[in-house]
């Protein structure tokens, strides 16, 4: 079964099958990049005030869900600067050698980007705290009490590091970032100036009304948002006459069981548990995670996000409660007030 079906097109993991088009729709600058303001106008600051200086500005950590665009935006800090990009990933760096490597192929103004920085190990990560503090590694050789550490120079480089759990990094590797910005979800109007660029891109015929139609059902976010598209287009080439309107989009949306929210099969999943099994909750995550037979990670950095943001779920200290707006989704009639919790806090009001 491939991630796609497994998955299914409200995914907002990439799929790998998608990585070739994904790079193609990928914004280039920072000019191109749709939204995100505060992110945008605080790492533009970032970056040209360390122009000015003539170093490579601090390292920068990209937090957020899937989806809204960090690896595009490390990729423009790289060409904004006119630097080269060395791309790796928490779980390469399995080793400390892995990055030693890594870090003393850099040439000065390089941009080093970990991707899933949080999923790091431990003996790497601890290389990296003094790589990025002194650009300088201690490689140790040899094994025992023969073994020695040969202290090795580092040019001077620019960590991005990206994650969609900034909560799980270390303290020490948190700190040592000179700028976090935080990628929020996606308003419906920055998802219609997403689907337009790709819809142009593509050679896709998206009047307004279409690309409204698909940006409010795409999850707040624009890997979905594009997902969405392609698939809008395969119905609308295949049952009329390629023009995207809002009854194509929509006829096509029902047929791939995309929700008037654009709520995928996870989050419905999870709402239906937490209203049907649990009653609204509170609930813990595990035990929410395993009613819907998920990850508990996954449940908590790819689904509530989204549904916390939609007024769907709330946190609270003693777990995770549906608000009345859930069990209006899914079609039920909410309670008086969830069990043990007051109805205030309970469901917003
Ligand atoms: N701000 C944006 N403007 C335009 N397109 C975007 C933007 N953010 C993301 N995308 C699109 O979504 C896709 C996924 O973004 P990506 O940077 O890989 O997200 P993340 O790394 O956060 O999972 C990109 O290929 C791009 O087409
Ligand atoms: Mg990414």
């Amino acid at each position: 079964m491939s991630d796609f079906e497994e998955h299914g097109p409200l995914s907002a993991l990439a799929e790998p099958a998608e990585r070739d088009v994904e790079s193609t729709l990928r914004p280039r600058r920072m000019s191109e990049f749709v939204g995100q303001p505060r992110v945008r106008e605080q790492l533009e600051l970032v970056l040209r005030g360390a122009q000015m200086r003539g170093q490579p500005p601090d390292h920068v950590l990209l937090s957020g869900p899937p989806g809204l665009g960090k690896t595009s935006l490390s990729m423009i800090i790289a060409a904004e600067l006119g630097s080269a990009i060395r791309i790796t990933s928490g779980p390469a760096l399995e080793r400390a050698g892995d990055l030693a490597a890594m870090l003393s192929n850099l040439v000065e103004g390089d941009v080093l980007f970990i991707d899933e920085i949080h999923r790091i190990a431990r003996p790497a990560e601890e290389m990296l705290y003094l790589a990025m503090e002194d650009f300088r590694v201690d490689v140790v050789v040899g094994k025992g009490p023969g073994a020695t550490s040969i202290p090795l120079e580092i040019a001077p480089f620019t960590l991005v590091g990206a994650t969609t759990r900034s909560g799980s990094l270390t303290g020490p590797l948190r700190d040592r970032f000179g700028f976090t910005g935080h990628m929020e979800f996606y308003s419906p109007e920055e998802l219609e100036q997403v689907l337009n660029r790709s819809a142009a891109i593509l050679g896709i015929d998206l009047p307004g009304d279409g690309a409204a139609e698909i940006a409010r059902r795409s999850r707040g976010t624009p890997r979905i948002a594009n997902r969405l598209l392609r698939r809008v287009r395969d119905y609308a080439e295949v049952r009329a006459n390629g023009s995207i309107s809002t009854d194509v989009a929509r006829a096509a949306l029902a047929v791939y069981d995309v929700d008037e929210l654009g709520l995928d099969r996870l989050d419905r999943a999870v709402l239906n548990a937490l209203v049907r099994s649990f009653n609204g909750g509170p609930v813990g995550v595990a035990t929410l995670a395993v009613a819907v037979g998920e990850e508990p990670t996954t449940v908590e950095e790819v689904c509530e996000p989204f549904l916390v943001r939609a007024g769907m779920l709330a946190r609270t200290p003693r777990g995770r409660v549906a608000t009345a707006a859930a069990w209006h989704h899914m079609g039920l009639t909410p309670p008086e007030h969830a069990p043990g919790e007051p109805p205030a806090t309970a469901y917003g009001r």
